[in-house]
């Protein structure tokens, strides 16, 4: 089995364009979405769960999605904060949540601390969230730090915001398309890539499944010989 699962929960805007619905509705649908992969992270024993919310790009898109984006956050973090809690969940954010409103970024601080003892579920959520920038950030933590004129791999992995967490097994990207899009783009080095033609929305559990059954068929030999 996976540790550390990651999703790029893509899709939601053209689920809704092509039922001719504004894509707000698109993301307030793919919300279920995300309770559903929770559950089954949680059903298949899964340690560590890294979704992908919105990107640094994504800041780039017009005021008025960001805005429906922001409350559907907010209103996400007010209404599932006890589910988190009694499920034993453990949130963290990746990004920097500076760039939204402060009510929220103290919404978040304060789940975040309420569920740091838990021991159950690694929740990680990628909000306003890009790879360049996080590893950009690490090393000049590590600066900061050490004054020092070497950085070793060690201090940047041990500076990223997803210090402590294991590696990225196993990404899946729904929507279709096969990229990145600067997600944890250190961190998936050495994943297994599966990508998923349908919709965010349309997530279910046969596609999770199918996920881990491709997980399970590869020969993950890390650059070395089989035997
Ligand atoms: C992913 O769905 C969710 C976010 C980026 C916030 P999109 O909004 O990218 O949906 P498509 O790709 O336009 O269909
Ligand atoms: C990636 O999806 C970001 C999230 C799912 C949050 P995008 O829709 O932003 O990515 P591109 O633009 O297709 O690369
Ligand atoms: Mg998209």
């Amino acid at each position: 089995m996976p540790k550390h699962i990651a999703v790029i929960m893509d899709g939601n805007g053209r689920w809704a364009q092509k039922r001719h619905l504004p894509r707000s509705i698109g993301h307030a649908k793919g919300l279920s979405s995300v309770q559903k992969i929770i559950q089954y992270a949680h059903e298949f024993n899964i340690k560590c769960l890294t979704l992908y919310a919105f990107s640094t790009e994504n800041s780039g898109r017009p005021k008025s999605e960001i805005k429906d984006l922001t409350s559907l956050f907010d209103k996400t973090i007010t209404n599932e904060s006890n589910k988190i809690l009694d499920n034993n969940i453990k949130l963290n954010i990746l990004g920097d949540i500076s760039f939204f409103p402060k009510s929220l970024q103290i919404k978040i601080s304060n789940l975040i601390d309420k569920t740091s003892q838990n021991n159950g579920l690694t929740l990680n959520i990628a909000l306003n969230y890009g790879g360049r920038t996080e590893i950009t950030q690490s090393v000049n933590r590590v600066l900061k730090k050490k004054k020092i004129l070497k950085i070793t791999e060690k201090d940047i992995q041990n500076n990223l915001d997803t210090k402590n967490l294991p590696d990225v097994d196993l990404l899946i990207r729904t929507g279709g398309e096969r990229r990145l899009s600067n997600f944890l783009i250190w961190q998936l080095a050495y994943a297994e890539l599966f990508f998923e033609n349908s919709f965010w929305p349309d997530f279910k559990k046969c596609i999770f499944i199918n996920a881990l059954y491709f997980y399970q068929s590869r020969n993950r030999r890390f650059g070395k010989l089989n035997n």
